[in-house]
Formats: structure tokens, sequence, C-alpha cells
């Protein structure tokens, strides 16, 4: 494979790289990565039956890095931002007269992006994220015991890695804990189309219009949930994030019930799956290396490198897409005004010239600049969160546990967006 321009990657590699189930085997498409880095780094996919839009794949750290800084030469909102077929882009366009189901942060430009996103922001800076300390360690001390009790043979997922950020998610929207259910299956209808076992919605074998129906139904749930939640702390603000959303204005004025729905759902959707990928991935991680695992518990001054070290190894979210808004030039290929590009996370935490032996875990590891939150300004809002709650969960473990080991396959879900392990089995010696 040469680079020729433009450079058309060939039917077989585009057909891996837009199949959820490659995310799924992993391996082979991190190799796939390794090939496209050095040579086509930049490369057109173009699906034979024109199922989607073309787009520009981006492997290389570097080239990442530069788009994703460049919020005024790339912009979130005229395409999808997360890679879909032309089917799905015109359901969400009929169901919502938008490219994505909801408009949220990660859909808005300047000049409305930075007016919403500072809304929130500080709100989500460690030091307000001090107050909540308390409850997410009795949450992980609470679920970590249950795990214990239900041992020494457990799904690390269903234990502790899924329900541990969702509810601390849905806390900090305000949502009573017995609505987290229908939460949660509303954000799989609207966002887990992609695995069978993961969507629990049934959509796999639905007719587009059922499909239609059932999401532009969850998007009208959502709406109505959530007006009720910001009329509520209007009247009764708290110090949580739903009370600042309620009580925000832009322009002076109060946003929108759209746009309030678009916020809580964004976070609501964001804040749980990805927190939990990493989570199972660096307890994958350490189960696969006793003595990195021993390593970590006799010195937990290594403790932030593991944290830092599970994001960029999960890579949670596989990827961004974004459209140029002008011609412009990367790794030598001409990117024209309105070509859609994906950045891929995966792919530029994987490359060797910025991580070596990439593909090992290691908590040690520095400098770690990995790009699994993204850049510029649209890096995520809840990276400190997500830390936060990491670092939590493995104090809360290496407390109680002696040692850990695989106690059957893993198995990774198969999406090409938000990835990570949807089972886990381990098997734990306790204190
Ligand atoms: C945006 C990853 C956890 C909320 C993003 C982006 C990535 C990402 C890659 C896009 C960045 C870009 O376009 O440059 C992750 C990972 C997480 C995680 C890997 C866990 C390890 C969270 C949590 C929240 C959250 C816990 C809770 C609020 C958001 C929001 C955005 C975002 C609201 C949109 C920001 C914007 O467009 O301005 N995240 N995220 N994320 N994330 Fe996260």
């Amino acid at each position: 494979m040469m680079a020729s321009n433009p450079a058309i990657l060939p039917g077989d590699v585009a057909r891996e790289i837009i199949a959820p189930e490659s995310y799924a085997a992993w391996d082979p498409l991190l190799d796939t990565f390794d090939h496209l880095r050095d040579t086509m780094p930049v490369a057109k996919v173009v699906a034979e039956d024109d199922v989607f839009e073309p787009f520009w794949l981006i492997t290389r750290y570097d080239d990442v890095m530069r788009i994703s800084k460049d919020n005024k030469t790339f912009l979130n909102n005229p395409k999808p931002v997360v890679f879909a077929t032309r089917e799905a882009t015109e359901f969400a366009r009929a169901a919502t007269g938008s490219n994505m189901l909801v408009d949220s942060l990660v859909v808005f430009d300047a000049p409305i992006h930075p007016k919403y996103r500072k809304l929130t922001q500080d709100w989500f800076m460690p030091r307000n994220l001090k107050l909540i300390e308390g409850e997410i360690r009795a949450l992980a001390d609470k679920l970590v015991q249950a795990m214990i009790d239900a041992g020494p043979d457990v799904d690390f997922v269903k234990h502790v890695a899924a329900p541990m950020p969702l509810h601390v998610i849905m806390q900090i929207l305000g949502i009573p804990e017995e609505d987290e259910p229908r939460m949660l299956m509303l954000t799989q209808q609207m966002f887990g189309g992609q695995d069978a076992d993961l969507s629990g919605s049934g959509m796999e074998n639905m007719t587009p219009e059922q499909v239609l129906e059932l999401v532009s139904g969850a998007v009208k749930n959502f709406e109505e949930y959530f007006a009720g939640i910001a009329a509520e702390r209007r009247a009764n603000p708290t110090d949580d994030v739903a009370s600042v959303i309620a009580n925000a204005t832009v322009d002076g004025e109060p946003l929108p019930d759209r746009d309030m729905a678009g916020y809580y759902i964004i976070m609501a959707a964001a804040g749980h799956d990805t927190t939990s990928a990493t989570m199972s991935g660096a307890m994958l991680a350490l189960a696969r290396d006793p003595e990195q695992f021993a390593r970590v518990q006799a010195d937990r001054s290594l403790l932030p490198g593991l944290v830092e070290e599970a994001i960029r190894w999960t890579t949670a979210v596989q990827h961004f897409m974004r459209t140029a808004a002008q011609d412009v030039e990367i790794g030598g290929q001409q990117i024209k005004k309105g070509d859609w590009l994906m950045l891929n996370y995966v792919a530029a935490n994987h490359d060797p010239a910025q991580f070596e032996q990439a593909r090992s875990f290691d908590a040690s590891r520095s400098p770690n600049r990995h790009m699994a939150f993204g850049a510029g300004a649209h890096q995520c809002l809840g990276l400190h969160l997500a830390r936060l709650q990491i670092r939590i969960l493995f104090e809360a473990l290496l407390d109680r546990i002696d040692s850990v080991e695989l106690a059957g396959d893993p198995v990774r879900s198969s999406s090409t967006f938000v990835g990570g392990l949807k089972t886990l089995p381990l098997r734990f010696a306790s204190q």
C-alpha cells in the first residue's frame, strides 16, 4: 500500500475500519493501524455500496492532535460527529431535524459552544469534585465489598464497573435511584444500537420505521423527564450539576427545554460506559500481569500513573468525526472544504512515535500524553471526574484484594464509537 493522492483504502481494509466487530477483535485492528500509520496515515475510506459518506481516516498521533486543536478549520457541527451510515443519519435528521439525535456540546461550534461549555466547566473542576469525593468513595467501598461477598468468581463489569459510574453520573444529574434503569434504557435506545447484547432494545430486529419511532420516542421521553427535573431544581436549587443547568442563562435567556435536555443527555450518555470500560480495561491488564498488580499494591504512588495508563490503553471513546471548514493539507493529502474526517483515538494512542511498546500496559509510563480525552475546545468535560472515580475504585480494590486472575474469557463489545469489555470474569483472593 503506497500513499497516492488521494490515498484510498482498499475495500477490505475500509470494511475492517467501519465494522463494529473489528473493535471487539481489537488486536488485528491495531495491526492494521500500525500498517496504515506507516503507509497511508491519511486515507480515504469509501464504501463500495455507498452506505456511508466517504471520510478521511486519521491514524497518526500528531495529525489527530493538530486537527483536534484547530477548531476553526475542523468543525463539529456540519456533519455527524460520530460515524454513522447515510441511513442512520437520515433517521436522526427525520427524527430531530439535526445530524445527531440531540443537539449538545459535541454538536455545537463557536460561538455557541464556549457559551454552553462555560456553564458547567467549573462544576467539573477538581476543586468542586472534592465535595462529592466522599460519596464516590462510599459507593466504591460498597460495590467492591458486595463483589467480594459474591466471589471468589465474579463478572467485574456487572458487579462494579457498570454500576459505579452510572450511579455517580445519575446522582450528579439529580436522577433518583429508582429512575436509573429507565435512564439507562433510554440512553441505550439512543446510542447502543451496534452491539445486540448491549442495545437492550431489540433494535437489530426492527424495521427502519420502528427504529425511528423508538428513537424519537426516547428523545421526547428524555426532554419531558428532564424538563421535570429542571422545574424542580429552579424551585429548590441544590449544589448538583442539574441545578446549574436548570438555572443557567445564555445571553440573558434561560436554556430552551430542548437544549437543556441535550445538555443532560450528553452528560448522562458520556459519563458512564466510557468510565466503566476504562475500569474494566485496567482490571484486565492487572489480572494478566500479577507482578504489576503487586507493584501497584506495594506502592500507591503508582496509582495516578495506573489511572492514566488505563485511560490510554483502553481508549474507550474510539473516535470522533470532524468536518473541514476549508481546503487544507494533512499528511500529504488534499482535504477539501466539507470533507468528513475520522479522528481515530485508538490509532493515535498506539502510535509508536509517541508511545514506546504501545500495546503494553505500564502504570509507570512517563510521559503519557494520550489522546483518549481528545484535545482542543471539545476536550472531555468530565476528565477529572473520570480520573477521580477510577482512582477511588482502585484504592478501594487494593485495600481489599490480595490478587486477581482471569476466570474465563473477557468479551469486548462490538462498537465503532464507545468500546470496551462487556464481560470480565475474574477470581479474586481477598484479605
Ligand atoms: C467529550 C472521552 C468520561 C463528559 C469527550 C471526548 C472524548 C471523551 C474523546 C471528545 C473530545 C474531543 O472532541 O476532542 C472520555 C473518556 C472518558 C470520559 C475516555 C472516561 C474514561 C466522561 C465523563 C463525563 C464526560 C465521566 C461526565 C460528564 C463529556 C462531555 C463531552 C465529552 C460533556 C463533550 C465536550 C464538548 O464537546 O465540549 N469525552 N470521556 N466524559 N465528555 Fe468525555
